[in-house]
């Protein structure tokens, strides 16, 4: 996590003795990653987070892939994905490979309390508004809002409209970050990033549930698993350092743009081991006299390219069975790049000073390691797909 937070009540000095109002001490908890080497938080329970009841196994159904073979693109209509369920054990695999899972969900109901004890998690709000209750705090969250949530944080989603809450979601085996070209050797963003610490929202303050024998369902390498604690987790009264969950609206990402097409990099917004996360956001149109607006053809030979459209009206397959909520799916080994039509279309438009503002919104999860197919993609995909590449 980029920056130094502190919530709520802590101590003057850490692991010093911390005493509640009846004299009882508070419980210190150190959340550390690479065994106390790195990024950290301490939080201040007010019962002992280890009280645990029982432990029964979690079943979670839906994890077998398929390979992508033979080799196609794909085209998968997240839209057609069955609704409801909950954001945790609701969520339905699209793709996978040993560094991420990426699912999708359609929630409209409150999740489980929940923790992914192999790495941070990308939430992706594509529609709804949801109250992310944290053991830091809770985040209010609406559309384009992406929700970085660390390894182990326990956490649930509970939606808080009229409308289940749709979300992409990217279990990463590690770390997600902003790219290290961003930030100073200190964590600072640079002032070249797309964006910066006030555009972050963490938690405003500590939130306190009283409860007994509480279920925390925890993904883990083994599945999963149910612990029961005796008090609710939601007992911290303070926290500080380096790792919590925060939101960061897909709005607030300031395009970089130039004279000539940019390449997807510029529009990345984090980092994590074996892919990165791109926000592609409506911007001006590239200015040199001759430019091509589109992209040009593209061959990803080392990483299979994920492009989940939150509004499809300038991207350049754009009315080739791709919407709002498709995902198109090029993997290593296919060339890829805009529909011809497409191509002189834009091109013309911009030699006739039709274009001023490139309005495509979209999610990309760009792998270093091939993908496999998830049931939610079997079960949505466009089969005609293909056929769209010809004569074009
Ligand atoms: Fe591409």
């Amino acid at each position: 996590m980029p920056f130094y937070r502190s919530l709520g009540q802590v101590p003057h000095k850490r692991h010093v003795q911390f005493r509640k109002p009846d004299g009882g001490l508070y419980r210190e908890e150190l959340m550390g990653t690479e065994g106390f080497s790195s990024d950290s938080a301490l939080l201040y329970h007010t019962y002992a987070p280890t009280d645990v009841v029982a432990v029964t196994t979690w079943d979670i159904d839906g994890r077998e892939t398929t390979p992508n073979h033979p080799l196609k693109p794909r085209l998968v209509h997240t839209h057609k994905v069955d609704e409801g369920g909950d954001a945790v054990t609701g969520r339905r695999l699209l793709a996978s490979n040993e560094d991420v899972r990426v699912s999708y969900v359609v929630a409209d109901q409150p999740s489980p309390l929940y923790r992914n004890a192999m790495g941070d998690e990308m939430y992706f709000v594509e529609s709804g508004t949801a109250r992310v209750e944290t053991v830091f705090g809770a985040l209010e969250v609406g559309p384009r809002d992406f929700v970085i949530m660390p390894t182990s944080a326990t956490h649930r989603w509970v939606p808080t409209g009229d409308e289940p809450v749709r979300l992409l979601i990217a279990e990463s085996n590690g770390g997600i970050r902003p790219p290290k070209r961003y930030v100073s050797k200190s964590g600072q963003f640079l002032e070249h990033s797309p964006y910066c610490e006030r555009d972050l929202r963490g938690p405003a303050e500590p939130l306190i549930v009283e409860g007994d024998d509480v279920d925390v369902y925890v993904r883990h390498r083994a599945g999963g698993t149910i612990y029961t604690y005796a008090h609710h987790p939601f007992d911290v009264v303070g926290w500080d350092g380096h790792l919590y969950p925060y939101a960061f609206n897909m709005d607030d990402y300031e395009p970089i743009i130039g004279r000539i097409h940019q390449p997807p990099p510029t529009f990345q917004a984090f980092e994590a081991p074996g892919f990165v996360i791109c926000s592609f956001v409506p911007h001006k149109v590239e200015y040199h006299p001759d430019a091509v607006i589109v992209p040009y053809n593209h061959a990803n030979v080392d990483s299979d390219e994920l492009m989940f459209y939150v509004d499809a009206a300038g991207g350049a397959r754009a009315g080739h069975g791709i919407d709002a909520g498709t995902i198109t799916w090029h993997p290593a080994g296919f060339i890829h790049g805009p529909h011809t039509n497409e191509l002189e279309m834009a091109v013309q438009a911009y030699n006739a000073g039709m274009i001023e503002i490139k309005n495509m919104r979209a999610v990309m999860i760009d792998t270093f390691r091939p993908l496999e197919l998830g049931e939610a993609s079997l079960a949505s995909e466009d089969s005609d797909y293909l056929a769209t590449w010809r004569n074009a």
